[in-house]
């Protein structure tokens, strides 16, 4: 049995006998006139049939009998747009039982769903699916006068797939390394070319540094960047979602990157901060060390049996201390960490969480709140927005489940913080995977400490 053909025998044990669960790839999408953004499949369906094509549904029952529809031979569209599997050979291909030309997936749905108790499908991914549903529905509800049932339920395969998709298995955990292996060389040329341009005095630009993390990327065999990528030189890191631009790249500045590849459906995902010319001031290197100490904090907080929200909390309580120590927060204003913590202080420099799912979309799937806690839930009132939170248990980690680390500080010309921290912006990220006793960081094949960093960066100035 393949991978898939496994996946699909879980999820059909999971839909009851008279369930039936219909899982829609990605549509093609436009981007001008006859041209399209690059196809990518949906993640949801490639989890459970490894088939990259579009225009193709996947329809599985409760039994295991699944259906694949998909684009049929076409000898001139294969001329023009290049080869497709075909129903005739997906089903040895895909191991699917039977495989239809898509074109027939409206006439045939309402068959498939007659004398079904539920139909399942991804609520919230595929827009108009709901739609669709009810419209396939409503054609068997015209058969009821012949005896045909209708289905009553409608279910969410999210919460199912969701809660599939959150455990890694070996081979997800497999491609995973070698996408951060990929994406951690990306980082390297993009430091060593930013030492060598500086030394060699060239205009250096955020874009010259994005064409060696896309070099790189391909270079390696990834088929495309698992997100937008984000090269901020000097104060743009205080941008969240800045984007590689032209800005100049200077000596004496830092430059924030996140960016990683997506290899064969999985993502990556890392930051580095690093100084443009290979060399830390006083003030960025306190800043970086503080930021780097809470990384270290939430990593050994990433083990199996903590809370997911347990790195977040590690990683602030470091971060709100160092805030302290460097003087950005006033210690007569605050009395001690647990205070800045407590009254969430820190937050005008550190507003996003440490980390989020990672797996074959870059924030993955899957719920952060522990599912047979869900009902102990507290209120409280936010001490910034004084919007009203509901606290419900957060995540228990597991072996196999996947998280980002990526705790920051983002200092914005600000009165009352010394002039020396005004504009850094500081990221350090990588990805790590739960183990039996602790975590496997898969993005450490590019230096995070500050000297090591240094090093590497003197080495091509010097070169230059
Ligand atoms: N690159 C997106 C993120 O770090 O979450
Ligand atoms: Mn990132
Ligand atoms: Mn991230």
């Amino acid at each position: 049995m393949t991978i898939h053909a496994q996946r699909r025998a879980a999820l059909a044990r999971q839909l009851g006998p008279g369930g039936i669960a219909i899982i829609p790839t990605a549509p093609e999408r436009p981007r001008n006139r006859d041209s399209d953004f690059p196809y990518r499949h949906d993640s949801y369906f490639y989890y459970l049939t490894g088939f990259t094509e579009p225009h193709a549904c996947l329809v599985l029952d409760g039994a295991g009998g699944s259906t694949l529809f998909c684009q049929p031979k076409d000898l001139e569209r294969e001329i023009w747009d290049g080869y497709r599997l075909g129903p005739e050979a997906a089903v040895a291909a895909l191991g699917v039982d039977t495989a239809l030309p898509s074109g027939e997936l409206e006439a045939r749905l309402p068959a498939l769903l007659e004398n079904r108790a539920c139909v399942w499908f991804p609520f919230a991914t595929h827009e108009g699916l709901a739609a669709r549903v009810e419209g396939w529905l409503a054609k068997v509800r015209a058969r009821v006068r012949f005896g045909a049932l209708c289905p009553q339920q409608q279910g969410d395969l999210c919460l199912l797939l969701d809660e599939m998709r959150l455990v890694k298995d070996a081979h997800e955990i497999g491609l995973m390394r070698e996408a951060g292996a990929i994406s951690a060389r990306a980082h390297l040329r993009a430091m060593r070319r930013s030492a060598r341009m500086l030394a060699a005095g060239e205009d250096v630009r955020e874009y010259h540094l994005e064409a060696e993390l896309l070099h790189e990327f391909r270079q390696s065999g990834a088929q495309a960047p698992a997100y937008g990528s984000i090269v901020a030189a000097g104060a743009n890191a205080c941008v969240l979602h800045y984007r590689a631009d032209r800005a100049p790249v200077r000596a004496g500045e830092l430059v924030l990157i996140d960016a990683a590849c997506e290899l064969d459906g999985y993502a990556s995902d890392i930051t580095r901060t690093f100084p443009a010319n290979g060399r830390f001031t006083g003030p960025q290197r306190d800043l970086y060390d503080v930021v780097l100490a809470s990384q270290e904090a939430a990593i050994a907080a990433t083990r199996p049996g903590a809370r997911f929200t347990d790195p977040h909390d590690a990683a602030v309580a470091v971060l709100a201390q160092g805030l302290l120590d460097l003087g950005i927060l006033d210690r007569s204003q605050h009395a001690s960490a647990a205070d800045v913590v407590a009254t969430r202080a820190y937050f005008p420099f550190y507003m996003h969480r440490t980390g989020h799912w990672i797996g074959m979309d870059v924030h993955d799937c899957g719920s952060y709140v522990e599912p047979g806690e869900q009902g102990q839930a507290s209120e409280r009132r936010d001490a910034l927005s004084g919007e009203t939170i509901i606290d419900r248990p957060s995540r228990i980690l597991r072996p196999g489940m996947a998280l980002t680390i990526e705790p920051g500080l983002y200092v914005r010309p600000t009165p009352g913080v010394p002039e020396a921290f005004h504009g850094l912006g500081i990221r350090i990220e990588d990805d790590a995977v739960v183990t039996e006793d602790g975590c496997e960081l898969l993005t450490r094949g590019v230096p995070v400490a500050a000297d090591a960093i240094e090093a590497v960066m003197r080495e091509e100035a010097e070169a230059a």
